[in-house]
């Protein structure tokens, strides 16, 4: 084990999020356009890259991996990859080996990944009306992903639904979301929209929906009380007395959570993004592919880590956005 890695701000990075594919079989209108042009595959990390980066990582004191994409489930052989990151868990080195999905592939894949080790699972579910969820997704039906969920329960994965707050759009789906999510034993965490991507400023502002707003509008109806529960993400969670469910909001732009951040992520070219709402990242693949020896590598990625910024700029107050990244969400994986 080598010194742990430690930020300019004295905040220990201990959460590595890997992107292991750009691709994406559906096309959410705040993350990608209609026709993205993805990387070559020839510019892709292979698995065997990406593990030794991941290994490399969790030797340097990363305890939390979260695999995402794109959509992570669509990298051809990544089962395999579940498999080899497994080991870590084994050595007692992570504590947490979890994905963010589309939900699309979980019935295929939820098994095998519970197999792997992985206990939960994060689900981005915008919707429960089909209609509502074809739009949102362009390319994703709604089916699909009740069954990929229900085999990842069934699997005795946790899961966790993440639901973009859009304004306008499902609104007014607060409480059926909140309600479907307590009875099926699901955790719920809404996310504020991020500007990302490249949809114009004025759909994004018109879709903002605060979740101070969403918040006192669950109040009218449900008692709620704070928790100091962290899950090592930004989340900030409570508890509905009423049904007992644990509710996170995750708020890039009502309250900036970017103090205790605890994350880097990695594209599939592997490149390192030392914040999400930041332009600055570190090339990997050239330190990686220099020597079969870890140690450029390693001294890249402590280089790196000097320079995560304090936070990223993300505001729409004064009605205008600020702090927009032209790069897309599936980009980076959230
Ligand atoms: P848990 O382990 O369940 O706490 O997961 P998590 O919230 O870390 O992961 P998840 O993939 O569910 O993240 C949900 C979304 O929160 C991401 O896709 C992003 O949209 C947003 N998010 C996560 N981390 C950050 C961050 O560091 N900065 C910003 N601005 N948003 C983030
Ligand atoms: N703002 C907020 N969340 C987003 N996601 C994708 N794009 C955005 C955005 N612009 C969410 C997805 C998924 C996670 C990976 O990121 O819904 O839950
Ligand atoms: Fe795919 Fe997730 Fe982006 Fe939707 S938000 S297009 S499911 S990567």
């Amino acid at each position: 084990m080598t010194a742990p890695l430690i930020d300019p701000f004295a905040r220990a990075i201990t959460y590595l999020r890997v992107s292991v594919t750009d691709r994406c079989d559906f096309r959410c209108v705040y993350c990608m356009s209609e026709h993205m042009q993805f990387l070559p595959k020839a510019d892709l990390l292979t698995l065997e890259e990406l593990d030794r980066l991941c290994s490399a990582f969790v030797e340097m004191g990363v305890e939390k991996l979260r695999i995402t994409g794109g959509e992570p489930l669509v990298r051809r052989g990544i089962m395999t990859f579940f498999r080899a990151m497994s080991r870590h868990l084994a050595s007692g080195a992570l504590k947490e080996l979890t994905l963010t999905t589309n939900g699309s592939q979980l019935a295929k894949h939820a098994a095998e990944l519970a197999d792997c080790g992985v206990r939960r699972v994060n689900v981005s579910l915008d919707t429960l009306d089909a209609d509502k969820f074809a739009r949102i997704t362009r390319w994703g039906r709604l089916p699909q992903v009740l069954d990929g969920i229900a085999a990842a329960t069934a699997a005795g994965l946790t899961v966790k639904i993440n639901v973009v707050a859009l304004k306008g759009v499902n609104e007014d789906e607060l409480f059926g979301l909140t309600r479907w999510c307590a009875d099926e034993g699901h955790d719920l965490t809404f996310i504020e929209v991020m500007p990302m991507g490249d949809l114009g400023e004025e759909d994004r502002l018109d879709q903002y929906w605060p979740l101070s707003d969403l918040r006192a509008r669950l109040a009218e109806r449900y008692t709620l009380t704070d928790l100091a529960d962290r899950t090592g993400g930004p989340a900030r969670y409570v508890r509905l007395a009423e049904t007992g469910q644990r509710i996170g909001f995750i708020t890039p732009l009502t309250h900036n959570f970017c103090e205790s951040c605890n994350r880097v992520r990695l594209t599939c070219t592997g490149e390192l993004y030392m914040c999400l709402g930041q332009e600055d990242r570190a090339d990997l693949r050239a330190p990686l592919r220099a020597s079969p020896e870890d140690a450029p590598l390693r001294s890249a990625i402590r280089a790196a880590i000097t320079r995560k910024p304090k936070g990223h700029d993300f505001d729409y107050s004064r009605q205008t956005v600020h702090g927009q990244m032209s790069r897309h969400m599936s980009h980076t994986g959230g």
